[in-house]
């Protein structure tokens, strides 16, 4: 919700982002911007900047708790890192991951998941992957109130499933995306990200669906964008998707910080006179 136009900077001033904001950002074609978070300095720092909305992804597995996957991460992972994002913003529209093994036996489990972020964090939605196979998740979560973002194409909890980071949604794929995509629609979610899908067939889910269309790798012909915090700032290490610009490189930034502070203290100029206290 950035583009510089009179909606954009009605947007922009608002107090917060409420789900009726992500709907007239689709309905005006102003875009919405997304990033995951996971503590109280990120929150702040990206919420001061106009981000939209914040997720505190399960992604905290890989980036938070040193997991190689999303699998092992649990509820109590995440509640004090959404209660940290939660407590810090003023306007930006803060989302919980519902992590691998917290919803998938049925529609009662997924409330049970639901209520406890709601009530522990004060986040303002959840979120859950899966289209059709969540659709009762989904449908039951939202009549009690609460909002869900719904994520379809590559969803990281199923990738043995999938049998990999695959590009979803490709050749007899793209049937199978356009139904999860209604799926999650019909069922009430209030946005759906799509997740490492083709360019074309993410612009003609968007173009079918009311609701707003958030892209991880899903081009540019979608309502939203949402990257992994550390792999757009450069802090990850190693290999980062193909969809990913980088917008820093904080990994090389601290490094050479700490390699000077090391030597620094090694050299015996630090601490000088100016960090250190007189009688
Ligand atoms: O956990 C996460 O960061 C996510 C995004 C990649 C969509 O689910």
């Amino acid at each position: 919700m950035t583009e510089p136009t009179a909606a954009a900077a009605a947007q922009a001033s608002l107090k917060r982002v409420r789900t009726r904001h992500f709907q007239s950002a689709k309905e005006n074609g102003v875009k919405i911007t997304g990033l995951t978070s996971y503590d109280q300095l990120t929150a702040s720092i990206f919420d001061a900047a106009g981000i939209d909305f914040l997720l505190v992804g399960d992604s905290a597995g890989n980036n938070v708790y040193g997991f190689d996957t999303t699998l092992p991460v649990t509820i109590d992972h995440l509640i004090p890192l959404a209660k940290a994002v939660a407590g810090s913003v003023s306007r930006a529209f803060v989302v919980a991951d519902m992590p691998f093994g917290s919803y998938e036996t049925g529609p009662d489990e997924a409330l049970h998941t639901a209520f406890r972020f709601m009530k522990e964090t004060q986040a303002h939605a959840v979120k859950l992957e899966g289209g059709v196979r969540s659709s009762e998740q989904i449908a039951r979560i939202v009549d009690a109130g609460i909002p869900v973002m719904a994520h379809i194409g590559f969803t990281p909890q199923s990738e043995h499933k999938l049998g990999g980071h695959i590009i979803q949604g490709r050749g007899e794929g793209a049937e199978q995306l356009l139904a999860d995509a209604h799926a999650v629609e019909d069922a009430g979610a209030f946005a759906v990200v799509l997740e490492m899908v083709p360019s074309l067939i993410a612009k003609r889910v968007t173009e079918e669906l009311r609701i707003p269309t958030i892209g991880v790798g899903a081009g540019p012909h979608v309502d939203g964008q949402l990257l992994v915090w550390t792999d757009w700032a450069g802090f990850t290490k190693g290999r980062i998707p193909k969809f990913v610009k980088q917008y820093a490189n904080l990994r090389q930034t601290l490094t050479d910080a700490v390699t000077a502070y090391r030597a620094d203290v090694d050299g015996g100029t630090y601490p000088g006179p100016e960090h250190s206290y007189n009688d």
